[in-house]
């Protein structure tokens, strides 16, 4: 897959901007505030998925407009293709060929990118959440479905805990609780199902990288952790438990992915490096399995992340992913020690325009 170019209009600080990528390594820089963040974000869009800041899409429209239009030509599919996102009265709308979508998210499967930023550093440090938000979010690049089946389990799990809550004071709602737990159970087996396939292949792939990151040094492994192994008749011990907290507290909303380096807790002995390599192999395991998936390499965007990593790291990062469409934010593009920069892009006040720091 390729980005061939992008057309933004009143998205977030980008009142007009037509921005062509080259077809390798695109490093856009300038100050802070200035709109390369905005510019990764409105790529993002098009691949059917929410802000990766969690935005919500009312927010995305630049302030004093109502609409932002965003325009996509892309090479996929061993064709050129168009795309559009518009975003007006807090509603997202989608066309691919100038046909209209159903939902933005159909726009999934057709154009994949993984981002990589500094805060992903969370997947070694943060809670049990922000594992399974990667997750979630890599699977729903892969199956449209696995969306729908996400909110449809998010749906059922508030009327139980609004029921849960409810039941203290009306004990007869008690008997319709098994209603619920019968829907929960039957969506929430087959997340779980998904994230462990999902899981397995890409430890594999990780472990490979971190072996190549870290020269051998160290074994990196993942595994699903699952809060209730059999969730119905958790659901029914629990359920106690459940009602007197007021909420549901098992469930593949509770589950977590495991981090070991040779079987240790990552989050509590990886030093900062090993965090990072750790990262990096997951970002990069990513971008592996949905190009095993899709068939087309991802558009790769590393929004201010190369300015963390070594040198030797940058170096493996830029190895494995030639053949993609990489896309760098960064302050200063002497900080990106890349072996070769396809083209250079000045972003100031929402504008992006291609050129290369004065000497
Ligand atoms: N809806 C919006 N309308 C207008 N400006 C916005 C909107 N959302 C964010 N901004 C502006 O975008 C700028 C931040 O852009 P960003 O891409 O995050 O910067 P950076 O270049 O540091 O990555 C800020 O100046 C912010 O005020
Ligand atoms: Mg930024």
């Amino acid at each position: 897959m390729r980005i061939l170019s992008l057309h933004c209009r009143g998205y977030r600080n980008l009142q007009d901007v037509f921005f062509e990528p080259g077809p390798d390594v695109n490093v856009i820089w300038g100050q802070n505030a200035q709109g390369k963040t905005n510019l990764l974000e409105a790529l993002w869009l098009f691949t059917g998925g929410r802000s990766f800041r969690g935005t919500k899409d009312s927010e995305l429209v630049m302030h004093g407009t109502d609409k932002a239009e965003l325009e996509l030509c892309f090479f996929s599919e061993e064709r050129e293709q168009t795309a559009a996102v518009s975003i007006a009265d807090g509603r997202r709308k989608a066309e691919l060929n100038g046909i209209p979508l159903p939902s933005p998210g159909r726009l999934v499967g057709h154009i994949g990118a993984v981002i990589f930023s500094p805060e992903h550093v969370a997947l070694v440090r943060g809670g049990p959440a922000d594992r399974r938000v990667f997750l979630d979010a890599a699977l729903c690049q892969i199956h449209p479905g696995y969306v729908r089946l996400l909110n449809r389990y998010q749906h059922t799990l508030s009327q139980r805990n609004a029921l849960l809550k409810d039941i203290p004071r009306h004990r007869e709602l008690e008997d319709t609780l098994p209603i619920w737990d019968a829907r929960l159970v039957s969506d929430g087996e087959m997340i779980v199902r998904e994230r462990r396939k999902y899981l397995e292949c890409l430890a594999q792939k990780a472990a490979k990288i971190y072996d190549g990151l870290s020269r051998g040094q160290e074994k990196l492994s993942l595994s699903y952790l699952c809060t209730a192994n059999d969730f119905s008749s958790s659901l029914r011990q629990e359920r106690e438990r459940d009602i007197r907290q007021g909420f549901t507290g098992t469930g593949p909303h509770r589950d977590d992915m495991e981090i070991l380096l040779d079987g240790c807790a990552a989050r509590s002995c990886g030093s900062q490096g090993q965090k990072r390599s750790i990262v990096l192999s997951l970002k990069l395991a990513e971008a592996k399995m949905l190009e095993a998936v899709s068939k087309e390499k991802p558009a790769v965007l590393l929004d201010d992340v190369l300015s963390e990593l070594d040198n030797s790291r940058q170096d493996y990062l830029l190895n494995h992913l030639s053949g993609c469409q990489v896309f760098i934010t960064c302050c200063e593009p002497a900080q990106v020690q890349l072996l070769q920069v396809g083209k250079l892009f000045h972003t100031e006040a929402g504008t992006v325009i291609p050129g290369a720091p004065e000497e």
